[in-house]
Parts: structure tokens; sequence; C-alpha cells
């Protein structure tokens, strides 16, 4: 009880002006019987029912506050309505007492019949807006205006009837939840306000329900937590769910007001799907030149899942012994890439099957999810130029040989299939002395001009074959003719001398040098 109320009632006890309740129509059962002032609730009463006259009952056995009257709120009659009646033991039918009332509303909202005592209320009163008015009343003396007794305060309570609708004031929601939740798992939690007063009656009791989204959600009446009530719910089948609840007050009772709100819960994904190539054999064509790491063709496994979940890698588990391909996944597209790493050679091997193997990145529930496919590759024949038996040749040859002789051979072949005939030819401009010939047919070489080994110990020429079919098509080796020294030279003076001596030179006298 607050403290003001407390030194209210000693000074009234003090004074003994004693307060008189009367409930109608329980006034025979006031707890105070010998108050001398009364405060006699009125027009309220007239809208309570019996079991209303028993709560105020059951109040006063647990201490009811003298000096308070009650008002209904949202009462619009055509007349003021009657809140209730003071009385001073002072009055005993003197023409001479005079009531008046201060206080908050006094003469405004709340009128007394300064004759009667009677309290009006002039207005419509909102609860919700102010629920309560403290007053003063006071006796005095008609003529004289002198106070017969000092002022008493009281408080004229509005009493709340269910005139306002639970809100949800956060509303509307949306609150996500992931698929494949177990029944039981809580999505979000919703709250409905109600302006009404909570500690009296259940005008601000709200239970809540759900409206739209059964069988899949649920609510707790009184939490308003919303959970799965559905197994197994897949995000693959439908993501999104609208769910309307309703708030109740009158503790969900017939005749509460209600309010509703829209949760939209979106299932979020796990990993519960697999990748899944799109076809069980997919066929490539590789030409053979295919460069190393160029992509020659793409595979793609899809996933129903989304995000991380969606992501495979790709590998190659079979029919890659000899590790000729490799495979890359594009981040991006989600593609594998198949690409070699060593050169195809169609005259070695035309086709090759691949096992291809798609592994999430996300391990799901029951493990990693994979499939595989089969890659079948069927090797190009590319047109290829001619190839020499070597890089290099490197011949030896006497230098006094005699023009015609077959120095050494170089020999080249067409590596495709249909394997066209070649033809060989020395680049003029390595051999510019037009020293050696080659055979166009067989690669014969032969030595068109005497070699000197003292002019040149190396003659290094470069020899084209080409094929008949395409002459485009031409490689070249280098053929090093090393030239090998044989005793063909005289010792040769370096001058011509004539020397001369003196006649009268001695023996042994050094006379000239050669
Ligand atoms: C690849 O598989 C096909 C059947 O799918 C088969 O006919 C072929 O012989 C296989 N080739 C190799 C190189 O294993
Ligand atoms: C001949 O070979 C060249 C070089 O490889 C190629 O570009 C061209 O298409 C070939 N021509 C024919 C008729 O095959
Ligand atoms: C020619 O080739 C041989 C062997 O490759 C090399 O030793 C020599 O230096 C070369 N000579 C010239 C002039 O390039």
């Amino acid at each position: 009880m607050p403290k003001r109320l407390e030194e209210m009632q000693r000074d009234l006890w003090t004074y003994l002006l004693l307060v008189w309740i009367t409930c109608i129509p329980y006034s025979s059962t006031a707890p105070f019987a010998n108050q001398s002032r009364s405060l006699q609730s009125g027009a309220t009463a007239g809208h309570r029912g019996p079991n209303e006259g028993q709560r105020i009952l059951s109040r006063a056995k647990r201490g009811w506050v003298w000096n308070q009257m009650f008002v209904l709120e949202e009462f619009e009659g055509p007349d003021p309505i009657l809140v209730g009646r003071l009385h001073t033991d002072l009055d005993v039918g003197s023409k001479n007492i005079k009531y008046v009332l201060a206080g908050e509303g006094a003469g405004t909202i709340f009128s007394i019949n300064d004759k009667t005592g009677d309290i009006h209320a002039m207005k419509r009163l909102d609860r919700e807006e102010k629920a309560e008015y403290t007053l003063m009343a006071q006796v005095i003396n008609r003529d004289t205006n002198e106070p017969l007794e000092p002022p008493s305060e009281f408080i004229i309570k509005v009493q709340d009837i269910n005139d306002n609708s639970p809100q949800f004031i956060e509303g509307p929601y949306v609150a996500s939840v992931p698929e494949m939740s177990q029944v039981g798992t809580s999505v979000t939690k919703v709250t409905a306000t109600d302006a009404d007063d909570p500690v009296y009656g259940n005008s601000a009791k709200l239970v809540y329900s759900i409206l739209e989204g059964q069988p899949y959600f649920s609510i707790d009446p009184n939490t308003a937590t919303i959970g799965i009530a559905l197994p197994g719910m897949d995000r693959e089948i439908r993501d999104e769910y609208m769910v309307v609840i309703q708030a109740k007050d009158m503790g969900g009772h017939m005749g509460g007001l209600s309010g509703t709100t829209t949760v939209t819960v979106r299932l979020t994904d796990i990993n519960d799907n697999p990748p899944k190539f799109a076809k069980n054999f997919y066929d490539f064509v590789f030409p053979e030149d295919l460069g190393l790491g160029k992509p020659g063709g793409k595979v793609k496994a899809t996933d129903k899942d989304v995000g991380e979940n969606a992501k495979s890698i790709y590998s190659i588990i079979g029919g890659n012994e000899k590790g000729v391909f490799e495979i890359t996944t594009d981040s991006q597209t989600q593609e594998g890439i198949l690409m070699i790493k060593k050169p195809l050679d169609f005259e070695m091997q035309k086709h090759f099957n691949l096992t291809v193997e798609a592994t999430n990145v996300r391990y799901g529930p029951t493990g990693p999810y994979k499939d595989t496919t089969t890659v079948r590759i069927a090797v190009e024949d590319s047109d290829e130029p001619p190839i020499f038996t070597r890089p290099t040749y490197v011949l030896e040859v006497h230098e006094n040989t005699a023009i015609n002789t077959v120095i050494g051979v170089v020999t080249a072949r067409d590596p495709d299939a249909t394997g066209s005939p070649i033809r060989y030819f020395i680049d003029r401009h390595t051999d510019l002395e037009r020293q050696f010939n080659v055979n166009v047919d067989d690669g014969k070489i032969t030595l068109a001009k005497p070699l000197d080994r003292e002019t040149d110990m190396w003659h290094n020429i470069t020899v084209t074959a080409s094929e008949v079919r395409n002459n485009s098509q031409i490689s070249r080796a280098i053929v090093a003719i090393r030239v090998l020294d044989i005793n063909d030279n005289a010792p040769e003076f370096a001058a011509e001398y004539e020397p001369f001596v003196c006649e009268n030179g001695k023996p042994g006298q050094i006379f000239h040098c050669i």
C-alpha cells in the first residue's frame, strides 16, 4: 500500500471519520460498519453482474481500500454516470453543509452535487489513457464557506473493460529454420501486447494459436514459440511458408478480442542432395594436337542444394593410368574441365574411357555425396608435319672425298595414319657455297664441291622435310658435317730467300735465318 494512503488512513482514524463502503447490492456485508463518511459506489454497480460484486467482496476481505471509487471506462450514456456518493455524518439533514470537490478532473470530468455528495463522471473515460484520478473532497459551511472538516483525498479508478485487442507490434515476422529439422525445433517467437489492464480480469490475458501454417508449424499457446510440427520438411520441395498467428485475449475464450500477424518462414538449405551428372556417358573428340592445359571437354553434375552444399569437385578415378588426362573444377560454372597433361598420339591410342567422379565439397548428414560418369574420348588424327628420326645429324667426311659421294642420309616420316611421302631440301641460306646436295626422295646427302678443311672445319646445314600431300607440312633438322683432316700439304717456306754471305766470313758464323 502506498505510503500516502497509509498516512491518509491514519489521519482519518484520528478524525474518526470512518468510512462506510456500500457495495450495492451487498451493502449489508460492507466491512467497515461504523464509519461516518461513506464513499458509495454508484453507477458502476449497475454494470456489474453478481460475479463482479463477488469480486469486490473478495477484494474487501484482502483489505479493501476504503477511499476508492470505480468507474467503468468507455461508458457512454445520455446522462452523466454516477460514480459514487460522499457522505459525512455531519450531514444530518441540515441545509447549510456543502460538498466541494477538487483535484484531478474536478469540475471538468467529475462533478459533485454539493447537496447530496453524488459524484458524476461527465465524460467518457479511457483507462488506457488515464487509469486513476486523485481528488479531494471537503464539507464546508454553505453560508460561511468555513470548512467543517479537513479535506480528504480519494481516488477514482477507471475500471478496465476489454476494449483493446492484442497487437503484434513487431510483426510481420520473417524467420528461418534448417530444412529437415526435427519436430519441436523452435523457429521463432512472436509477441503480442494488449493495452488492457493486465491485473484486472482477463482482458489482457493472451492465448496464441495458429490460423494458417498447419500441419507444418505449431505454436505454444502461452509462450508464443513457433515450432516445427512436421518431420522431413524439404527445402528442395518447398522453401517458404506463410504462417498466420492469432493472439486472443480473455484467455482465448469466446468474446475475446484478437489480433493476427504473419510469419514468413524460410527453410535454409542443408546438404541433403548428391551431385548428379546430367549424362551417364559423355563423348568427346580431342584433336591429337590439343595443347597441354587447353580444355577438351566439359562435364557437369548438378545438385539440388544451394550455395556451398551444391558445390562439387571433379576427379578422374579410372582409365587414366598413363596420366594423360586431368580434370579441373571451374568454381564459377561448377563444371569439370577435361584437359590433357601429356601429348596425345592418335597413332598410339585412339580411344580412352575415363571414369569421372563429382564429390560434394561439404559433407551431408549421411556422408559425402558423389556421382560418377563415363567419359569416352576419341582422339582425332591431326595432320602433323613430318618427323625426322633425329633432331640433329652429325656427319663426318674426309676433306678429299670425291664429289657426289654419299656422305650420310637423313630420314623423316609423316606420323599421320595416311602417311604421305616425304621430300627433302637443303635450306640454301645455310649452305651458301652449295657445298652439298640432298636427294629429294631418299634424303641422301652428297658432296657437291670439293671440301677444304683448312677453310671450314664444320658445315652446319639445315634440311627441310615436306609432305607430298601438303607441302606446307614441313619440319627441319640440322645436319652438322665435320670435315676430317688428311695430310695433303707439303711444308712451304714463308718467303723466297736471297741470302748472301760476306767474303771474309768465319766458319760457323750465322749469316741468315729461314
Ligand atoms: C570403352 O567403352 C566402350 C563401351 O562403353 C567399349 O566398347 C570400348 O572398348 C572401351 N574402350 C576402351 C579403350 O576401354
Ligand atoms: C596443309 O598444312 C597446313 C599447315 O599444317 C594447313 O594449315 C593446311 O590447312 C593444310 N592444307 C590442306 C589442304 O590440308
Ligand atoms: C656445328 O655443329 C657442331 C655440332 O653440333 C658444333 O660443334 C659446331 O660448333 C657448329 N659450328 C658452327 C660454325 O656452327
